[in-house]
């Protein structure tokens, strides 16, 4: 039987280019965007819509899943947020709008989704960031961008008593510097690198239990 996945934030960049790799690997995928995407056309993705902002959704949306059990779920939406060092310089409404896109909403999303996932192999992960570990990014590089991951990171280890009575595998994942549309064009990682990478760390996650930090390469990180 075909491995499943269910890629949150797919419509492009990462997303996008993780959805095409795991089903060119057979696996069957399911993935999501909010109102465009890049390209629907390939017959074997099946595409379902979500914003994860609108949290009122999120039980409409597990529903559909069915009695569906996925062997990897990635939350990957997310944006940079306001491009200023000092939060006094960004606005209430900028600054709630990151939060919420990159941690909040994730992690919502994710209690809905941790019943989806497969017992004792299955992987849920996060696109995280290098940028929110305080031993990697030591000179705080876009403070209030990586601080939104670091929060993802420490929230999602708060799923790790839930996770592991299921034996389901918590993954932050850094995707590496990457050409999107948030990474902007001069990033040395293509979007295709990537989500090779990452394919491969979720494959060999299968089973491995706990909470990781790894890289797309399969570096552990430091918290
Ligand atoms: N690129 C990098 O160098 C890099 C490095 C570290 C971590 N990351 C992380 O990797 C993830 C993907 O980023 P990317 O570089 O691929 O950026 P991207 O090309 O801008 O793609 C971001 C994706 O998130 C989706 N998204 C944003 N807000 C959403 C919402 N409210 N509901 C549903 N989907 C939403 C976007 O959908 P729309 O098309 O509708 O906007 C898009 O599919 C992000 O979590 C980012 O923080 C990126």
């Amino acid at each position: 039987m075909k491995k499943q996945a269910l890629i949150i934030g797919a419509s492009q960049g990462i997303g996008f280019g993780l959805s095409q790799v795991l089903a060119s690997r057979d696996w069957q995928v399911t993935a999501t965007y909010r109102s465009t995407t890049e390209d629907n056309s390939d017959p074997t993705i099946q595409w379902l819509t979500l914003d994860i902002n609108d949290t009122k959704q999120h039980r409409a949306f597990c529903e559909q899943l069915q009695s569906q059990k996925y062997d990897a779920i990635i939350i990957n939406a997310g944006i940079h947020g306001p491009h200023c060092t000092f939060v006094d310089k960004a606005s209430d409404d900028d600054l709630f709008e990151l939060y919420k896109t990159n941690t909040i909403s994730p992690m919502r999303l994710a209690s809905h989704l941790l019943p989806y996932v497969k017992a004792d192999t299955g992987v849920l992960g996060f696109t995280s960031s290098i940028m929110g570990s305080l031993n990697e990014n030591t000179e705080a590089a876009m403070p209030i961008y990586s601080s939104s991951k670091s929060a993802l990171n420490m929230l999602t280890r708060s799923l790790r008593p839930q996770a592991t009575a299921n034996g389901v595998t918590l993954l932050s994942l850094h995707p590496g510097w990457v050409s999107t549309r948030l990474g902007g064009e001069v990033a040395p990682v293509s979007v295709d690198a990537s989500a090779a990478g990452l394919a491969n760390v979720i494959e060999q996650a299968q089973g491995k239990q706990g909470h990781h930090f790894l890289d797309f390469q399969g570096k552990s990180l430091s918290w």
